[in-house]
């Protein structure tokens, strides 16, 4: 457990330090695991970027970010809240000039016992080039390590590029590349409800299950991340890293251990093992879609063009640019193994839904034969349902068949045993990147990606992005605040089943 750790003594150094995530989530996360004791008191944080503002200047913009999301922050000077401002440090570079990283090695100094993480979270391009200024610059050594955040790459050869690019600097085990899914607390549930219960395992397989649902619905449009965006999808954005990984945790056989390569080898083995969707299966297996104007939570929003055109610097007022994008992705795949023969796994993700919900749905099979009478109106018993709830409301839920109660005969009547995180564990649930942060400091790579699966992850899905390309139909409109387009819901149907949460619970 996580208080158990000595606090680490570490350099973080942020590249875009003053960008987005890090004042969203990194320094938040590091901050809150501070406030736990888990960072030694030498331990600083290095936030490098263009901005030219002072060490001052950066502590001041973070606590002003930290005041609006802390709970309870101090104002006292001898707070641990204050003990975190003095952690900070900014330093203006430009990371793609060699001659510039002079500020940088005079502030660290020469190594010493903390471990040195450069945090790379900029542009994928400069992944290579930074991790080659650094150790030009010696700020890399042995146990240094890197962190590099998504995208990496927008294709199988790009991404291994990047790697490349990385692996001159870094050894495999070095370099950890994040997926923030892998630290959410559902997601680790995932692997304690399989693993630490006897409950589940020997209905886990295609004898047991039906199908399995791994949906991530977001309310949330592009908006100002519309023009980057739109070099991506959902596809790329989604599915390649969160979802598949995802998949990955729900099929993978039990790993020996609970170590780096053990977990990572399983995975590694479910995606070798996933159906190629390829040439005119693509048309078949696979639904995108792009959300037009409409209504989340009542009030009008814009469609993805419109807040493409916003977003694009300098590109108000000119018509909308007849983007091609998917905002949306349903799709129907299967595991090619022992275990899972047969078993389909549908998975969607979209923007502009009209609810914020991920979850993975576990189908059981139907009992072989029925003793009772049908439902209350009618219908007979629904199968055992398993809901893994990643949020919002972490939780899990399993559907069963009970007894209505009273006399005259023995009617069915669907109910379900909830565990909400919330209500058992009475305590705030730690942000995924608290978890991955630590995980880095420490030096367990567990929960990241290793080269091999991100370049396996690439592999499956390029067919896919390829048959897309080479087609001439669009992306499929929805509305903004619907549950997608009306074919992802047929892409379903047609095997006689239909997603959950589509009026079925
Ligand atoms: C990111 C994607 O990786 O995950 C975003 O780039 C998406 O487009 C986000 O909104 C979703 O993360 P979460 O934790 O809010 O589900």
């Amino acid at each position: 457990m996580s208080h158990a750790h000595a606090p680490v003594s570490a350099d973080v150094i942020v590249v875009g330090g003053t960008g987005d995530l890090a004042m969203r989530k990194l320094l938040p996360a590091l901050h809150h695991r501070d406030r736990a004791g888990q960072l030694a008191d030498d331990s600083r944080i290095v936030a490098v970027s263009r901005a030219g503002l002072d060490h001052d200047g950066y502590r001041d913009k973070v606590s002003a970010e930290l005041r609006d999301v802390a709970e309870d922050w101090s104002d006292d000077p001898s707070s641990r809240d204050h003990r975190f401002l003095r952690r900070l440090h900014h330093v203006a570079l430009d990371v793609t000039d060699p001659q510039d990283w002079g500020d940088l090695v005079e502030l660290l100094g020469p190594p010493d016992h903390r471990i040195r993480v450069l945090y790379l979270a900029c542009a994928p391009r400069l992944f290579g080039p930074v991790s080659v200024g650094a150790r030009r610059n010696g700020l890399v050594d042995d146990r240094s390590r890197v962190v590099l955040e998504k995208p990496l790459g927008h294709d199988l050869s790009s991404a291994r590029q990047i790697n490349d690019e990385v692996g001159e600097v870094f050894t495999e085990d070095q370099i950890f590349r994040i997926d923030h899914y892998l630290g959410k607390e559902t997601v680790q549930n995932l692997l304690v409800l399989r693993f630490a219960n006897s409950l589940f395992e020997p209905l886990w397989n295609a004898i047991g299950i039906d199908h399995v649902q791994i949906s991530v619905a977001e309310s949330v449009g592009a908006g100002s991340r519309a023009d980057y965006y739109d070099g991506s999808g959902a596809l790329r954005d989604m599915v390649q890293n969160h979802l598949l990984q995802l998949l990955c945790l729900v099929a993978m056989e039990p790993p020996a251990r609970l170590d780096r390569d053990a977990v990572r080898d399983e995975k590694l083995k479910v995606l070798r093992a996933l159906a190629p969707i390829t040439g005119e299966d693509a048309h078949r297996h696979t639904v995108r879609g792009q959300y037009g104007p409409g209504l989340v939570d009542g009030a009008p929003v814009a469609g993805y063009r419109t807040e493409l055109e916003q977003a694009r610097p300098g590109a108000v007022g000119s018509p909308a640019p007849p983007s091609s994008t998917e905002t949306f992705v349903a799709l129907r795949t299967e595991v090619h193994n022992w275990r899972w023969a047969g078993v389909p796994f549908y998975l969607r993700t979209g923007k502009r839904m009209d609810r914020r919900a991920s979850e993975i749905v576990v189908q059981f099979r139907p009992v072989p034969h029925s003793v009772f009478p049908q439902l209350d109106h009618g219908a007979s018993a629904p199968p055992n349902r398993l809901v893994l709830r990643l949020q919002p409301d972490e939780g899990v839920r399993l559907h069963l068949a009970a007894k209505h109660p009273g006399p005259g005969g023995i009617r069915l009547h669907p109910a379900a045993l909830d565990l909400s995180f919330a209500d058992t564990f009475a305590q705030r649930l730690p942000d995924a990147y608290e978890r991955l942060l630590m995980d880095v400091l420490r030096g367990n790579p567990t929960l990241f990606m290793r080269r091999d699966e991100i370049e396996a992850a690439w592999s499956w899905v390029e067919p896919i992005l390829d048959s897309w390309r080479g087609s001439p139909r669009s992306p499929r409109p929805y509305p903004a605040g619907t549950s997608g387009p009306a074919a992802a819901t047929a892409l379903i149907e047609r095997d006689g089943r239909t997603w959950h949460g589509d009026g079925d619970d």
